[in-house]
């Protein structure tokens, strides 16, 4: 037994002759915050998806609170904790934020109500909506109909709409992807009030960002871990600066 949450071992994606993640190795332990980060195409969303049972992986083995997920299904890796926004935003603009979040529990749920007839969700599912309304911070925007919401606020949303599942694990998908400047602010706030309890695992593009937000940060590059260090490791690791800035630092 660990402490850790997420284990991978040797875990490989490939499509075709394309090695997209190459024998990764991720130890993620309980509470943690962790960023990945890595230029473009260098397989982060494919190690989400790995990891959320989305793709087969070609090799490796993938443990969750010591249960070994491996063959696990997306919606057997779902009850067991982990859940995820996606990099692309996925909401039903017509409902309100309450009812676009109501659909992410009832898809989760046997007990099925109806969204626009009788049927209303359960105490327990109630409770689990207003705690992902408090901690996405939307409580106020609850009845507002989502096309209205600003682009922000929809990042939210998705993120309330993974909280609703009660993970123990939350792998966010460049969730200040389009955002503002203000916008990256708030959300930056958001990210950083979430329950300390909950384990995240973030894809952000924007280095300050993400090395605000977390404890230790996995650099991928090419499918495979470039490095792994803290914040203020990675911000000095002259390999990290190699590959997003396309040059050895002292060219
Ligand atoms: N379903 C798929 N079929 C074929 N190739 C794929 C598939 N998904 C991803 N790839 C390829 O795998 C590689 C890794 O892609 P991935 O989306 O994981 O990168 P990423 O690090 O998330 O990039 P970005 O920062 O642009 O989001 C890329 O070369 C991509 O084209
Ligand atoms: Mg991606």
């Amino acid at each position: 037994m660990t402490d850790s949450i997420l284990t991978l071992k040797d875990v490989s994606v490939t499509f075709g002759s394309l090695r997209a993640v190459n024998s990764v190795n991720l130890n993620v332990s309980a509470g943690q915050r962790r960023a990945i980060i890595g230029p473009n195409g260098a397989g982060k969303t494919t190690l989400f998806n790995a990891i959320a049972g989305v793709v087969p992986i070609s090799s490796g083995t993938i443990q969750f609170n010591n249960t070994d997920m491996t063959r696990f299904s997306t919606s057997k890796r779902a009850s067991l904790g982990i859940a995820r926004t996606f990099q692309i935003t996925n909401l039903f603009p017509r409902l309100t934020v309450e009812e676009n979040i109501q659909l992410a529990v009832r898809g989760l749920s046997a007990h099925k109500f109806s969204m626009l007839g009788s049927g209303q969700p359960l105490a327990q599912e109630q409770e689990s909506i207003e705690l992902a309304l408090v901690n996405s911070q939307l409580i106020s925007k609850r009845s507002i109909e989502t096309k209205t919401l600003s682009y922000g606020e929809q990042r939210q949303l998705e993120m309330a709409m993974a909280l609703v599942q009660n993970p123990k694990l939350l792998l966010l998908d460049e969730p200040a992807a389009g955002l503002s400047p203000a916008e990256r602010v708030n959300m930056a706030d958001v990210i950083n009030a979430l329950p300390r309890d909950l384990t995240l695992i973030l894809i952000e593009h924007d280095m300050d960002l993400a090395l605000g937000l977390v404890d230790y940060v996995t650099c991928l590059h090419f499918g495979g871990v470039l490095t792994e260090g803290t914040p203020a490791q990675i911000r000095v690791d002259s390999q990290v600066e190699e590959v997003y800035l396309g040059k050895p630092r002292h060219a």
